[in-house]
């Protein structure tokens, strides 16, 4: 092994990567020839196959595994080398890899909007996908920092909670629940309901309060994106329940409003957590420190009312308009 290149090492992790050849030779900006001769010489000095090919499908193999995960260590130290040479010279430059769960990029780009202009010269990588998927890039330490809401328990995570998550039910204006107070939470049950994918946090959210109430809604519709299912709901398909932070004021002027069900809002907080016993980079203990203290300017649905002279009156059905 000590006869392969850096070089080699990249053209292998990024084959790894994208399971096939050919992606690795467009990221890479060489040809396809190339990173199979790069890959075959890695081959032939460690002596085992790195991959298999099984019809279409590239396969790791066992050693190809292994090597992938020194591969993914050996570029991230260096990463972290280059982080630590620029603050000993006075500035903070390199990368941040950063998870965040579909809800929070309605806060997150606007954060890193700030972090970026105090720290023009860090670089962002922003991951967004559900909390599945998330989950699946922690366990595969693919990202410095992640924000979610319900970090696992099964995972040996470092968590700091940031700011409040509460979930709602929101319906139509029209709907006949709208202004009602104190609803119970049963009569949810057979109101059609617009329920996020599998393996989206707010569905399970979602799922273990109706589950311990005994409440069973009619799934009428799965969406992926809380954008579609808002406007599901202003299309009449049903009732839903997403976090505060994806409604924006004007939504609740006009054609949406938030039910005051019994049990709502779900209480969940964001975290922003990392594997535990990861070394973090510089950058990434900056932005940490960064979120921490800059949490609390975090605009939530009241404070950017209040900016546009409305206020949201306590049952949240109504919004005022200020003078
Ligand atoms: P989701 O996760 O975007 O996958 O629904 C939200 C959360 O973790 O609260």
């Amino acid at each position: 092994m000590r006869q392969a290149t850096l070089h080699q090492l990249k053209v292998f992790e990024a084959v790894a990567r994208h399971r096939s050849f050919t992606k690795a030779a467009e990221e890479m900006m060489i040809t396809q020839p190339t990173v199979s001769t790069q890959v075959k010489q890695l081959t032939q000095n460690l002596g085992l196959p790195l991959f298999e090919q099984i019809g279409k499908q590239l396969y790791l193999t066992e050693a190809g595994e292994g090597l992938l995960a020194t591969c993914q260590n050996i570029f991230e130290q260096l990463d972290n080398l280059e982080m630590q040479i620029a603050a000993l010279k006075g500035t903070k430059q390199g990368r941040l890899r950063l998870g965040v769960v579909s809800t929070a990029k309605y806060f997150v780009p606007r954060l890193l909007g700030y972090f970026c202009q105090q720290y023009p010269g860090i670089d962002i990588a922003l991951q967004v996908t559900n909390h599945a998927t998330l989950i699946q890039r922690m366990q595969d330490n693919q990202d410095d920092l992640y924000i979610l809401s319900q970090p696992p328990e099964d995972i040996a995570l470092s968590s700091q909670p940031f700011l409040d998550n509460p979930l709602v039910v929101v319906a139509r204006r029209d709907h006949p629940l709208v202004g009602e107070k104190n609803i119970p939470i049963k009569s949810l049950a057979g109101e059609p309901f617009i329920m996020r994918e599998q393996g989206s946090g707010t569905r399970l959210a979602i799922q273990n309060l109706f589950d311990r109430y005994k409440v069973a809604v009619k799934v009428r519709l799965e969406l992926g994106s809380n954008e579609a299912i808002k406007q599901g709901i202003a299309g009449g398909l049903g009732l839903s329940v997403l976090s505060k932070h994806t409604l924006i004021a004007e939504q609740l002027m006009g054609e949406l409003a938030i039910l005051d069900v019994q049990h709502f809002p779900i209480h969940l907080r964001w975290y922003v957590t990392h594997l535990e016993g990861k070394q973090l980079s510089i950058i990434a203990e900056t932005f940490l420190q960064f979120l921490l203290e800059n949490s609390s300017n975090i605009p939530t649905l009241e404070t950017i009312a209040l900016q546009n002279k409305y206020l949201i009156t306590n049952s949240h059905e109504d919004l005022v308009k200020l003078s």
